[in-house]
């Protein structure tokens, strides 16, 4: 395995992904991780993420020097390279020209690290800073235009640092530096599949759960879904899948679901009708941060009422993801006083995600997994299409896009009006070009005029949007015909409907979802 040391990067959890893509296994730590920690997983390689910070600023996140001579390889990136020299003896300054955006790559010494890469590449950079002088030891592997030391190394002590960016997908050939540094400088074997984790997993929960029962929250999506495969797979009938019905979900979804679970996989499904306690506990409601407490709230009650009535059950299984579990470094510091901010823009409410309270002890199969490694297992293991390429759809539903209170009529137009966005673009072919694409309904009317007479109905919002990861967003430049003709289906089929408008805001500064 790979360690992968985070000094706040936004990159850390992509460098982890771009490993794991060849087939190693690896783990993002906080900096502060304790040394002993990191040797008791015997990694064959550790890698220093890139950060925000200066190494020779008041509050710099600095790592145990004791690592440098465990003899084990180690990458640095960006912030990390410039780490490796400082610490080492060398020199870190500001640089006359910072380097943003990309650059061509010279390659001086195309050995280890550049093994078959080509001279000339274009290399994604993002640093203010720069190494000025070198440790003992070490020699320059490249250089850009601006940046004489822009890779270096230390042959003998396996040390390496690159100011630019591999893991970026801009980085031409940067995967190849990665594979250079996994494979041919630390040695790892490409062992990290989908069929062994699937084996393992299976394997894993039969050791653990042996033959007591499982309680499992299923909502559709590709997490808990994948969840109910391989535990089903490894315990049988002693897995119950529950499914609460809030009533938020899109139309037609709940009774596929069941279906596509008890019929087509045998894997039996027990539906909770919730839908008339959702909607009277959001009576009057229109506070957003309001509804999503409430609904996280009424869903956690539901789910311990219906667990004691189709109980008892010893464990809770859980889709929590490597991301949720990952303790990154948090240097959101305060430059002048040293303290950490954090900010809080909405309370999530994942159906999976139950309070840690709970009288179950958790099995938590997913738990070492990124969302689209979720993705792969569900592939391999038969989940179909539209559920392992579903686009994201949040916990509280359609409730948190109906701008307003949520009633049963307004939840119906919504309803309807999204099914129109989600069937055209399927039938179009252009479902995959979005990250999300989906209706809102706002809580205004406005005049407009239908085979001669007047209206006075509601508009809806059209939000398509790509991205990445949904931590940032773009709108969609949608073809102006695509949008023509759900407007038009909107308008006609949807009784309440006049207007139809398209958000053309990013994120940020908008959110996704509207509320
Ligand atoms: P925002 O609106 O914060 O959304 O830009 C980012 C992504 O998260 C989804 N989302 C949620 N998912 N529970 C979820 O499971 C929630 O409460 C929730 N709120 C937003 C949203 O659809 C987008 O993909």
């Amino acid at each position: 395995m790979i360690v992968i040391l985070d000094f706040g990067s936004q990159y850390s959890e992509l460098i982890a992904r771009r490993i794991r893509e060849t087939h190693v296994y690896s783990e993002v730590m906080s900096y502060q991780t304790d040394i002993k920690k990191i040797c008791e997983l015997n990694p064959k390689g550790i890698i220093f993420s890139g950060g925000p910070n200066s190494v020779y600023s008041d509050f710099s996140p600095q790592c145990d020097r004791k690592i440098w001579d465990l003899g084990i390889p180690i990458l640095g990136i960006c912030y990390g390279m410039q780490l490796m020299v400082q610490q080492l003896g060398g020199q870190v300054e500001k640089a006359k020209y910072g380097e943003y955006g990309k650059a061509l790559l010279r390659i001086d010494d195309p050995t280890d690290l550049f093994t078959n890469l080509e001279d000339g590449s274009i290399m994604w950079m993002s640093h203010g800073d720069s190494s000025t002088k070198l440790p003992e030891g070490f020699s320059i592997l490249a250089h850009t235009e601006n940046t004489p030391c822009a890779a270096i190394a230390n042959h003998d002590k396996k040390l390496f640092g690159v100011q630019f960016h591999p893991e970026v997908v801009h980085s031409v050939g940067g995967i190849a530096i990665i594979r250079n540094f996994v494979y041919h400088i630390c040695g790892c074997e490409p062992t990290w599949t989908t069929k062994a984790f699937v084996d393992e997993t299976i394997d894993g929960i039969r050791k653990k759960v042996k033959d007591r029962k499982v309680l499992l929250a299923l909502s559709g999506g590709v997490d808990s879904s994948t969840l109910a495969f391989l535990l089903h797979q490894a315990i049988g009938d002693n897995l119950t899948c529950m499914f609460i019905d809030q009533g938020f979900m899109r139309k037609g979804e709940p009774e596929r679901l069941v279906s596509i679970f008890s019929k087509q996989f045998h894997i039996p499904v027990e539906y909770v009708d919730a839908r008339e306690r959702f909607i009277k506990k959001l009576e009057g409601i229109v506070d957003p941060e309001e509804k999503r407490h409430l609904i996280g709230h009424e869903f956690i009650q539901v789910f311990e009422e219906e667990s004691q009535r189709l109980g008892p059950f010893d464990y809770l299984a859980q889709g929590t993801l490597y991301p949720d579990v990952i303790e990154s470094a948090d240097t959101n510091i305060n430059s002048s006083t040293g303290e950490r901010v954090a900010v809080k823009i909405k309370s999530h409410h994942n159906v999976g995600g139950l309070p840690k309270n709970l009288r179950f002890k958790l099995v938590e199969p997913l738990r070492k997994l990124f969302k689209d490694e979720v993705r792969r297992v569900g592939q391999s293991i038969g989940l179909p299409e539209e559920i392992v390429r579903r686009h994201p759809f949040p916990g509280p539903g359609l409730a948190i896009r109906i701008i307003g209170e949520v009633t049963a009529e307004r939840l119906n137009i919504l309803r309807d009006a999204d099914f129109i966005v989600r069937d055209e673009i399927s039938k179009q072919g252009v479902y995959h070009d979005f990250w999300q694409a989906f209706a809102v309904l706002l809580p205004i009317r406005s005049v407009g005029v239908m085979g001669d007479k007047r209206t006075y109905s509601h508009p809806i919002v059209l939000r398509f949007i790509t991205s990445e990861d949904g931590m940032t967003a773009d709108w969609a430049k949608v073809p102006y015909e695509l949008l023509e003709i759900i407007s038009n289906r909107i308008v006609n089929e949807v009784e309440a409907v006049n207007r139809i408008v398209y958000d053309i805001t990013s994120k940020p500064p908008g959110t996704i979802e509207w509320e």
